[in-house]
């Protein structure tokens, strides 16, 4: 190797680094695409003659191998979370005043960001010799615990810097290991232009440029991702699998610094009325930004203080997202169509001539039950106003009827046998739901089988509609525990199931066993045990024998269980035909544990005293929820009493905390006091 070949070829990747970072994170290209690709070619002409000098960083590198057997599943180094929703003004005071409730002394600065639609992914940097950090991985959000390693799909997106030089480090004072989160969105020029591609090949256009941004990156042809033209915003920086302390303006400011594509739509502010702006003026350029947004996400800008505020199971309180309204398309209904869910309910779905509704084609919309199609006075062959807010169902909003829209003229009546297996449907006193009753309903069974294995559950990537159906229609399963005892033999035999899939499968089933306690508990269709109700059952009892032997009032001592859930989890367990399941699934070595959380001592040293009448919680519950937390719940104020608890017709305890200069809470803030302990993550 001579060293003026090494230094050139340096030269020039530095040159072609600075315009990559120049187009494709600055937006401000300085040559033509006709220089920047004879500076490319220059680079691939010289390379070659020294392949001791082609690194993983050079610019002609992005496009590299593929991965041989599909995408490997990687934990996060921290959970990537959601955010919690706003839609309007009052919900974002409501949001404000809690944040500064529980912000107490700290300061409350907001910084606000565009929502833009695509996926999140993580980017793992690692240190490389030259005291810089190299990218390592790309990863997708997958279930927020868990993502899928796409970084060679990751490393063709022209906006993620390759390597950070050590320079940059040194100047926003970072260490090479780090990992920058941010989203991945198909601009709109991309997603045109891939949807002409489609329809020249005679293949049904893409939904939405989220979806064709998460659809190209788990292609397994790199070069195809290349094409695709993803573009990477970061907005997230991890040291150490925490955020970096600085808070979120000095982040995005340090993403930037380091080569990263930040957007340029950021604003700061302090008040609820500084919000409103932002989100006015982001509604108002929505249109011509060249990209899909669906709101405008808001953070808290300190870190002291978003570490106050905490987490709830799935979003920081730290954080919110403000979403647009619903947008609204007039078109007809052409019939009205009953699925079976796998509870039995019957659930009516519009079936409309399609029609485009902020940037998706909508050919169905939910009628919620057979009240609300009374309500409206739907009638087939109605136009109906159809609504859609970001990733929410469609909704039949109202019935249009004017000059050009005449009203339907075929009555619609509910039906009164299952659709799917012909037994009577019942409805029970109070409830607004239709349901099939019938044990045995093949629906039940597809619908619970598809639910067991959705993402976000037992996560059985290959388990869907097409796969449950051959295996109902050959009486291959009768349960969700047979899923278990399938084999390969049984699996190949199936149509389009080739031995690669049949195996696939059985292997995604194999490690759906270690899926964990709380996924197993949201798989088993318990009613009203959604994720974040499984998880702090999972984290309170530790074992489903612990959670079938606790009594209503144990469970109801699980944060947000109240007696409607308590209910639903006895009335489960005390079906024979559920306790059976829970044992096949035990023998077929589905884990059925969990670490068990610790109890917190956040408001260990305090003592409470409670008086009067709450309005909601007894004088029990509150004692109870004091404790768990770590809490002592006292019979008498004294000087020593840390806070009194009052209610309606408080009397003289509440007369002696005035007089000792005492804090007095009601229930919302003693509430809120107990959820600002950090969740067990
Ligand atoms: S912060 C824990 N910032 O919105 C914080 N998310 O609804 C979660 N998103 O999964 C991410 N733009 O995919 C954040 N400026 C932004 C965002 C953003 C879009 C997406 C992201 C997230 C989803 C949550």
């Amino acid at each position: 190797m001579t060293d003026a070949a090494a230094e050139k070829i340096e030269k020039l990747r530095n040159e072609i680094r600075r315009h990559e970072h120049l187009y494709y994170v600055l937006d401000k290209p300085e040559i033509s695409d006709a220089q920047y690709d004879a500076l490319m070619n220059e680079l691939k002409r010289l390379e070659p003659a020294h392949p001791e000098l082609i690194t993983p960083d050079s610019p002609t590198q992005r496009v590299g191998g593929k991965p041989a057997e599909g995408f490997k599943k990687v934990r996060h180094s921290r959970p990537m979370l959601s955010l919690d929703n706003a839609y309007s003004e009052e919900e974002m005071a409501d949001w404000d005043r809690r944040v500064r409730e529980l912000a107490r002394d700290l300061p409350v600065e907001y910084t606000a960001e565009l929502k833009l639609d695509g996926l999140s992914v993580a980017l793992q940097y690692q240190p490389e010799e030259t005291g810089g950090a190299r990218l390592a991985a790309g990863l997708t959000r997958g279930d927020g615990q868990i993502g899928e390693d796409v970084t060679s799909n990751i490393r063709t997106i022209r906006s993620v810097p390759l390597s950070i030089g050590a320079d940059k480090l040194k100047k926003t004072g970072l260490p090479p290991s780090i990992e920058v989160r941010g989203e991945c969105v198909m601009p709109a020029a991309a997603f045109e232009r891939l949807n002409r591609e489609r329809e020249r090949e005679g293949l049904p256009p893409a939904v939405n440029p989220r979806n064709a941004a998460a659809g190209t990156l788990r292609t397994l042809e790199p070069s195809i991702v290349a094409n695709r033209r993803l573009v990477l915003y970061a907005y997230f920086l991890l040291v150490n699998g925490e955020y970096w302390p600085q808070g979120q303006a000095a982040t995005l400011d340090a993403l930037t610094a380091m080569g990263f594509r930040v957007n340029p739509h950021r604003g700061r502010m302090t008040s609820i009325d500084g919000m409103m702006q932002f989100i006015e003026k982001a509604e108002s350029e929505r249109a011509t930004l060249g990209y899909e947004i669906d709101g405008v996400v808001f953070k808290v800008d300190a870190q002291a203080t978003q570490q106050r505020l905490g987490y709830t199971g799935r979003a920081p309180r730290w954080a919110i997202a403000y979403k647009f309204t619903a947008q609204q398309a007039i078109t007809q209904m052409e019939d009205i169509m009953i699925t079976v869910g796998r509870s039995g309910k019957l659930t009516p779905t519009a079936m409309l001539r399609p029609v485009f509704v902020g940037g998706v084609t909508v050919s169905r919309a939910t009628l919620h039950n057979a009240d609300f199609i009374e309500r409206m006075g739907l009638k087939i062959g109605d136009w109906v106003k159809v609504e859609r807010g970001g990733d929410v169902i469609p909704k039949v909003a109202e019935v249009v009827e004017d000059a050009e829209h005449p009203r339907g003229t075929r009555k619609f009546s509910f039906p009164s046998v299952c659709p799917e297996c012909g037994n009577a449907v019942v409805r029970e006193e109070g409830e607004a739901d239709w349901r099939c009753v019938n044990a045995d309903c093949p629906a039940k069974l597809r619908e619970s089988l598809l639910h067991f294995g959705s993402r976000g559950v037992m996560n059985i990537e290959g388990l869907g509609e097409a796969a449950v159906a051959q295996l109902l229609e050959r009486g291959l399963v009768k349960s969700v525990a047979d899923l278990y005892s399938l084999t390969e033999e049984q699996l190949v035999d199936l149509e389009r199931f080739a031995e690669k899939s049949a195996r696939t499968l059985l292997a995604e089933i194999r490690n759906s066993k270690k899926a964990g306690l709380s996924r197993v508990l949201m798989g088993l269709g318990i009613r009203f045990v959604g994720e974040r109700t499984a998880e702090l059952l999972a984290a309170e009892f530790g074992s489903i024998d612990a959670i079938m032997a606790a009594s209503r009032e144990e469970l109801e001592r699980v944060e947000e269980v109240g007696p409607r859930i308590s209910e639903a989890i006895e009335d489960f367990f005390a079906r024979p035909a559920n306790r059976a399941l829970v044992q096949a699934l035990k023998d077929a070595g589905v884990e059925m544990t969990a670490e068990k959380k610790q109890r917190s001592a956040e408001l260990a040293g305090l003592t409470f005293v409670l008086t009067g009448t709450l309005p909601n919680l007894t004088r029990d519950q509150a004692k109870q929820k004091i404790e768990a937390a770590g809490g002592k719940v006292a019979g008498s104020v004294s000087k020593k009493t840390s806070y009194v608890v009052a209610g309606e017709e408080a009397g003289s305890k509440l007369d002696k905390a005035r007089e000792l200069k005492i804090l007095v809470l009601d229930e919302a803030r003693l509430l809120a006091l107990l959820e600002a302990r950090p969740p067990a993550q």
